[in-house]
């Protein structure tokens, strides 16, 4: 069993984009800039968006920071994504889920600049990548891809499960997957799916990504099996300094001596999330993928 270390991945990753970044501004070019729309105070938001905007200054990227109350209008935040759109030094930019109920978040989406969409959330880049046309692939699909390559994981023919049916990881994830290149046969399971052991039972690689801890279990794992964990809930932990920890969707302790690999929550997928972002901003930069 080898465990996938996503922190230690992306850390290196990171070191070549900022070798990248270094090479284009000794070249004349302007750094690449990622800015970051925040609203409200969510305390898992507020950690996100730190992170990503650490990951620039270890990128040597600018970054932008704007930050918003609760209460603005869905208007007030569709001109600020409108500025940003046509603000020339920013090259991507990212409006962080969720937003408060009063706000569509699909309008909003919808509403940014495809070429500097970043995170991959407007349907033009949905519909590419899903055609396989250069595309901004969404942050955490493509973390798990990279994962699977870095580590030489074999996926040409392998049965792949994805637990779980979000636009943001679930739905992406079984595209790249099917892909020509990777080549896994796809299963994408849900909520509703009836026989979910079964089927997990004959998966060569397993991505849970349902956000419910708990949810894959050592019985639902072939032995040599590959698993991805996508899960990231807050649980109250009385021993832990902040008072809680995070936990993955699937039982580590039980599941992991069944593994291959598996990714370890935290420091696996979560790291790569956010190197994928900045990869994306970086191909932003450049314009290599609306030319
Ligand atoms: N909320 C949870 N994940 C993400 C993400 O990847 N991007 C944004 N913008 N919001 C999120």
């Amino acid at each position: 069993m080898q465990i996938i270390d996503g922190k230690e991945t992306a850390k290196q990753i990171r070191s070549e984009i900022a070798a990248e970044v270094e090479q284009m501004v000794a070249a004349g070019k302007k750094r690449p800039h990622l800015a970051a729309i925040l609203v409200g105070h969510d305390g898992g938001s507020e950690t996100y968006v730190a992170n990503k905007i650490k990951a620039c200054e270890e990128c040597g990227f600018t970054s932008t920071l704007r930050r918003f109350e609760e209460d603005i209008t869905e208007a007030a935040l569709l001109d600020e994504v409108r500025k940003l759109n046509e603000d020339a030094d920013v090259d991507g930019f990212i409006v962080q889920l969720p937003l408060p109920k009063h706000i569509s978040e699909e309008k909003v989406t919808e509403a940014i600049d495809p070429r500097k969409d970043v995170d991959g959330f407007h349907p033009q880049n949905v519909g590419r990548m899903t055609i396989g046309a250069p595309a901004f692939i969404s942050a955490t699909p493509q973390g798990i891809v990279d994962l699977l390559l870095r580590y030489k994981i074999e996926t040409k023919g392998k049965n792949a499960v994805i637990i779980g049916r979000s636009n943001i990881v679930g739905r992406p994830m079984s595209i790249l997957l099917s892909q020509k290149g990777i080549d896994c046969t796809v299963t994408i399971c849900h909520s509703r799916t009836a026989n979910l052991k079964e089927i997990c039972r004959n998966a060569d690689i397993i991505v849970a990504a349902i956000g419910k801890p708990g949810t894959v279990t050592e019985d639902m794992v072939k032995e040599g099996a590959v698993v991805i964990d996508v899960g990231t809930t807050r649980v109250t932990d009385p021993t832990a300094a902040r008072g809680w920890r995070l936990k993955g969707d699937v039982d580590f302790q039980t599941v992991s001596p069944k593994c291959s690999y598996i990714t370890p929550v935290p420091g696996g997928v979560g790291p790569m999330t956010i190197v994928s972002l900045m990869k994306n901003t970086l191909l932003a930069a450049k314009k290599a993928i609306y030319k």
